[in-house]
């Protein structure tokens, strides 16, 4: 199934650029490593950390808790089918706490032993991405489609207004909020494209 395009509520907009953001945020840490190896030079170590404590802060603890908490019940109240798919991406939800303090340990443990637990720390990452992407792609192609076909124009009402709040700093481009920190920090090793929500 595929999800229409020309028929996104503002819900499944910010999920999509959500996905976007954490995919970009992924895509920036291992560009970061990429290029410490080929001038020999560490890593900035700041911003990896910048950028998993964003992990942390956004994705993990607002961005899959809309989803589980939101999105799927209202899913699962008007279709049995979705009940295995969505156990099977709850439950990747909860696995994604563990999977961020993993990543976070791996990192501390790059910043305070040095080299010997780069490769580690570069694996863990490899494994974070690999998971978040083929978790995002079942959540496109299979959930979000489900959500279309299934939702009535009432549950899209109820849920576009507790998704109307943007609170994703990269996303809400806060340069000015409590947040300018972290986005000044990561900001510039992130690219953007073609978010769902633009124009
Ligand atoms: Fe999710
Ligand atoms: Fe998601």
């Amino acid at each position: 199934m595929a999800i229409n395009t020309l028929r996104l509520r503002p819900t499944l907009r910010i999920l999509l650029d959500e996905h976007l953001a954490l995919a970009a945020v992924l895509k920036g840490m291992q560009a970061l490593l990429r290029q410490s190896r080929q001038v020999g030079q560490p890593p900035d170590l700041e911003t990896l950390r910048a950028m998993v404590f964003y992990l942390d802060e956004f994705p993990e603890q607002h961005h899959h808790r809309k989803e589980s908490d939101l999105l799927f019940p209202k899913i699962r109240a008007r279709s049995v089918e979705s009940r295995d798919l969505l156990d099977h991406l709850g439950a990747e939800h909860d696995q994604g706490i563990f999977a961020i303090h993993r990543l976070e340990h791996a990192l501390l443990a790059f910043e305070v032993m040095g080299d010997s637990r780069r490769e580690a720390f570069e694996c863990a990452l490899e494994r974070y991405t690999d998971f978040y992407l083929s978790h995002m792609r079942q959540e496109e192609q299979e959930a979000f489609p489900l959500a279309q076909k299934v939702l009535t124009t009432q549950d899209w009402d109820e849920l576009d207004a507790e998704f109307s709040l943007q609170t994703d700093p990269l996303l809400a481009r806060d340069r000015n909020g409590v947040y300018r920190d972290l986005y000044r920090r990561i900001a510039d090793h992130v690219r953007l494209p073609g978010l769902a929500g633009a124009g």
